[in-house]
């Protein structure tokens, strides 16, 4: 309850709740509201930027028992639910149904609707199927002064007014508690073929995106990257793992087991998605686009899952990144949007920072469709002021210059607070501190998230 996921954040609150409904967190914020309590709501806890966490000893409301699933609609495919559902949970009862949910990440085992929704969570199918300010069609919230706000509406079209909901999706837990959410499920389709390619540079990596958009187009559904050094760390730090380019045979396993089977292609890899309604068709267009991607040299090597088992395998490589970084030990995550052709200039300046620090790695990953670096530096050794201060605030000015954003979708929580000029005006920071005292005068709600300087929040005018 008090620590974050990657165990690099912790607070020191002796009081957790657990509501199981609306009505009992009204109860709470009313009751937090008059007693100038301050609260944190968690979901699965599964953020990366410290959000989900007390600082000192805040109130945590746990989501977890509202975990209900109200309705589902099998012609329009919209599910409305209690946030505390888990992903994962909310993917199987849709399938069944012949949907799927319109976003799927690495957390989906332990994070929470309500937690996506709050964190905007982009995650592998962005791409295809966009972030939750689209497909979210209402919300239910509970205001820090116990207000009930009832936004669960499950209309496509809806333009009545401000779209209030909005400013749910992406707080953090900074502007009300989502308690219920009703979103636009995708249908289940019927072929999904999943290609492991591996590219010579990462102008090669930008071609084979350039292609995948041209020769895929509307059956694409994921194109993500990694490099060699994550690569490495996934195939050495997971159990079980290894580089679905490895060649089978006993070499390669003993290779595998040494640590040493991340070497095989490189030194980037891709996975490239599809996700449409004829296997054959979609086959026939897969194998047509590896075709001209390797005539072309853009991909040097590559593989087609041929079983489910395999699709498993390659993404646990590209899922399991984040885990492996965490076994290692202490990591810096800078999660960036940039112009695509710049995403790989700032790994290896970063690496170039920090070359003469023994054991420490730059590694760089991501959701290259959507030009969404993750930019992980690793350091067995633990945090230290040495490599933050190497790090910070280059990383961030240096996004900056590119006119890119310092979180693309793991939010800002407490790690980017102080930052977030970076990525915002003074004016866009001003008008959001405006409403955080608007809807939250007492600031009770999530405290020292989101917005810098809350010292200073007191005196908006
Ligand atoms: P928490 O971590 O519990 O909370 C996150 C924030 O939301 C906090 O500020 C919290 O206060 C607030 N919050 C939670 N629930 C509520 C609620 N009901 N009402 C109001 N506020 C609430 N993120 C991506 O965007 N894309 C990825 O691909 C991705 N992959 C990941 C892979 C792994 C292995 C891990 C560990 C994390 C990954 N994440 C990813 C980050 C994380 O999973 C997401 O941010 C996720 O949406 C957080 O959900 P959660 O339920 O765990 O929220
Ligand atoms: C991912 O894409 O794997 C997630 O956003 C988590 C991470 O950045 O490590
Ligand atoms: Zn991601």
């Amino acid at each position: 309850m008090n620590k974050d996921w990657m165990g690099k954040y912790s607070g020191s609150s002796s009081l957790g709740l657990r509501p199981s409904s609306t009505e009992q967190v009204s109860q709470i914020l009313a009751y937090c509201s008059l007693r100038r309590l301050a609260l944190v709501p968690q979901g699965g806890n599964t953020g990366l930027v410290g959000g989900s966490v007390p600082v000192f000893d805040e109130v945590v409301l746990n989501m977890s028992a509202m975990n209900k699933i109200l309705s589902f609609d099998e012609v329009s495919g919209v599910l409305v639910c209690q946030a505390g559902c888990i992903l994962q949970t909310l993917e199987e009862h849709v399938s069944q149904r012949g949907y799927i949910m319109p976003l799927d990440l690495g957390a989906k085992g332990s994070c929470h609707i309500g937690g996506n929704l709050s964190t905007n969570a982009g995650g592998l199918r962005l791409l295809r199927y966009g972030s939750l300010h689209g497909s979210v069609l209402g919300v239910e919230a509970v205001l820090p002064d116990g207000t009930v706000l009832d936004l669960l509406r499950q209309l496509r079209k809806d333009n009545t007014g401000y779209d209030l909901k909005q400013l749910f999706i992406g707080s953090e837990g900074t502007l009300g508690v989502i308690t219920a959410v009703a979103i636009q499920c995708a249908p289940k389709p019927a072929s999904v073929q999943l290609a492991f390619l591996s590219c010579p540079s990462f102008a090669a990596v930008q071609q084979v995106l350039r292609h995948a958009k041209q020769s895929l187009g509307e059956i694409l559904s994921a194109v993500e990257f990694l490099d060699q050094e994550s690569m490495a760390m996934a195939t050495q730090y997971l159990p079980g793992v290894s580089n679905p380019l490895a060649q089978a045979g006993p070499d390669a396993a003993q290779q595998q087991q040494q640590g040493g089977g991340g070497e095989q292609g490189g030194p980037f890899y891709m996975v490239v998605e599809t996700q449409g309604s004829h296997a054959g068709h979609d086959k026939e267009k897969l194998e047509g686009f590896l075709e001209a991607v390797m005539a072309d040299g853009s991909v040097a090597d590559g593989t087609l899952a041929e079983s489910q088992a395999q699709a498993a395998a390659i993404w646990r490589v590209r899922e399991g990144i984040t885990e492996s970084l965490v076994r290692r030990g202490a990591v810096y995550k800078y999660d960036l949007s940039m112009p695509t052709h710049k995403m790989y200039e700032l790994v290896q300046l970063v690496r170039q920072q920090v070359a003469h620090l023994p054991g420490v790695k730059a590694v760089g990953y991501g959701h290259v469709g959507d030009g969404n670096l993750h930019l992980n530096v690793s350091s067995p050794s633990g945090y230290s002021d040495e490599l933050e201060q190497l790090l910070e605030p280059f990383v961030y000015e240096w996004t900056a210059q590119q006119s890119g954003s310092i979180s693309a979708e793991h939010g800002i929580g407490l790690m980017k607070a102080p930052v977030l000029g970076y990525s915002k005006s003074s004016e866009a920071v001003n008008l959001m501190q405006r409403l955080k005292v608007l809807m939250d005068p007492h600031q009770i709600l999530n405290p020292y998230k989101v917005l810098p300087g809350v010292e200073h929040m007191g005196r908006v005018e």
